[in-house]
């Protein structure tokens, strides 16, 4: 039954932004909603996967049948990824996790002080947890997927990411004003470690989130 083509499959999605905290009231995040990864989610379960959703601050009902982990931090979201993907057999790596998160946390509210420049904020760098998983494959043939967002040259960046992070699939979207970041809509090309290319056409996340898993399925079997 092709509908069904994920049954008896664990998958571990991870959805939305994560939030870099500062002090307890201020966080360095970002524009993701979610909405791809939870779509993603969703059309999982219903082709029969287990489903593990590792949501970073999405603002969105849990999904009927899912198991929601929710996270603040890139580097809890790297702690709830890994723990899931031990058993998985594949991982699909939709969030937006910060590639940087402030050196310091200030226990208190950060003050400003009458008439004194602003301090910089340092910044050190957050773990690639798409990279790690892709190089350690808890899992033989397990298949690992990762996002990217590129603004110019979206085939050749991409394709140069989907090396660097030895993923086996890279969905590259190019970010407008009507897609990628809160909309409804996406447009994508999914890149194959095998050279392979899979365009997406403008359409609703769930439309892409099933073409990912049929590419997912083919290399599962
Ligand atoms: O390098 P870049 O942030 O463009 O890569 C995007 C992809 O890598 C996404 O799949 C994202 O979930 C993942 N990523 C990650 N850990 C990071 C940064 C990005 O897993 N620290």
């Amino acid at each position: 039954d092709l509908t069904r083509d994920l049954a008896g499959r664990h998958v571990v999605v991870s959805a939305g932004g994560t939030r870099e905290p500062l002090d307890p009231v201020r966080f360095l995040g970002n524009r993701s909603s979610g909405k791809q990864g939870y779509a993603l989610a969703r059309s999982a379960a219903a082709r029969g996967a287990r489903v593990t959703l590792v949501a970073a601050n999405a603002a969105l009902p849990d999904p009927a049948g899912v198991d929601v982990v929710p996270v603040g931090t890139a580097v809890q979201l790297r702690e709830a990824v890994l723990k899931a993907a031990a058993d998985a057999d594949a991982v699909v790596m939709a969030a937006a996790v910060a590639d940087f998160r402030p050196e310091t946390y200030a226990a208190g509210k950060i003050k400003k002080q009458d008439g004194q420049e602003p301090a910089p904020i340092a910044l050190v760098r957050n773990p690639d947890i798409l990279a790690e998983i892709a190089g350690e494959r808890a899992r033989p043939g397990q298949v690992i997927v990762g996002f990217a967002a590129e603004t110019d040259d979206v085939l050749a960046n991409g394709r140069a990411k989907l090396a660097r992070k030895g993923c086996d699939l890279l969905v590259v979207n190019e970010v407008g004003e009507r897609k990628t970041f809160g909309a409804e809509e996406n447009e994508a090309v999914v890149l194959g470690a095998d050279g392979s290319e899979t365009g997406v056409p403008y359409g609703p996340k769930e439309a892409l989130a099933d073409v990912v898993w049929d590419l997912v399925a083919e290399r599962l079997s």
